[in-house]
């Protein structure tokens, strides 16, 4: 298929639901974002794309009516930080990523500042185990790193965090009602693992507390996404509870 221009489209959607646009080209990412048509409505546009014209893509599904997380894992000195942030909320896109040290998520937030662009903390890379964390010379397990800077996620004004379904009610019960929740690591019952050895369905990630779910592969290696989106859709509303898109 051709890469079309993003036509404006309709919502029937769920916009808890995040599709990631895991590819190696934009044009192939344009093509699944047009497969997906109104069954999406909120995209993750992470390093692979950012890597070359990511934020150009980003800035086109803002005009076309999508929400757009920007998946950057910010991680530099504050000063960078707080100017890198600034400068994408020129984008006009929902979320940002920053990795989970407070000065990084202080800076994100000061340089956020009056836009509407929510600062997300991935609190620790789920390919890190504790044995990986000791040989960097933190002395916690990577489950009390995570609610160390949960804590510390909460307390420098950050929106929410990135967490696996497993961590998803603790961020719940830690960051209140409004705390944004944001899981990967969801597969349906009727979908590949994929290299998702944890995985949750989108029902049981909701149900623990996720505000949105990030679920890739299910829905665009399906041979048809836009069944599959809302396939995931039709079950996502039977946990009935909506917390702030
Ligand atoms: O295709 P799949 O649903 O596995 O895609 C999940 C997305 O979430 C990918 O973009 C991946 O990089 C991201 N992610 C993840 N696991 C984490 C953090 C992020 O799969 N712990």
């Amino acid at each position: 298929m051709a890469a079309a221009a993003l036509a404006d489209t309709p919502t029937r959607t769920d916009p808890r639901l995040i599709v990631p646009l895991d590819f190696p080209t934009v044009d192939e990412a344009r093509e699944a974002i047009a497969r997906l048509g109104d069954a999406v409505s909120f995209y993750k546009v992470g390093l692979e794309l950012l890597a070359t014209d990511g934020m150009a893509l980003a800035r086109e599904l803002k005009r076309s009516g999508k929400q757009v997380f920007l998946d950057w894992k910010l991680h530099d000195i504050p000063t960078t930080v707080q100017k890198a942030a600034a400068a994408l909320t020129g984008a006009g896109c929902d979320f940002l990523t920053v990795h989970g040290e407070p000065q990084v998520m202080a800076a994100a937030v000061r340089g956020r500042g009056a836009s509407s662009l929510k600062i997300l903390a991935v609190t620790v890379l789920t390919s890190l185990a504790d044995a990986d964390l000791e040989e960097m010379g933190y002395a916690e397990t990577a489950r009390a790193l995570v609610e160390r800077r949960i804590h510390q996620a909460i307390a420098a004004g950050c929106d929410g965090v990135v967490a696996s379904p497993h961590e998803a009610a603790l961020a719940r019960a830690l960051g209140g009602r409004d705390f944004l929740v944001v899981t990967p690591g969801v597969r349906p019952d009727w979908s590949a693992k994929n290299d998702q050895a944890r995985a949750a369905t989108p029902l049981d990630a909701l149900k623990a507390g996720a505000s949105h779910i990030v679920c890739g592969r299910p829905i665009t290696a399906a041979n048809d996404p836009h069944a599959a989106a809302l396939r995931i859709v039709a079950e996502m509303k039977q946990a009935g509870t909506s917390f702030p898109a």
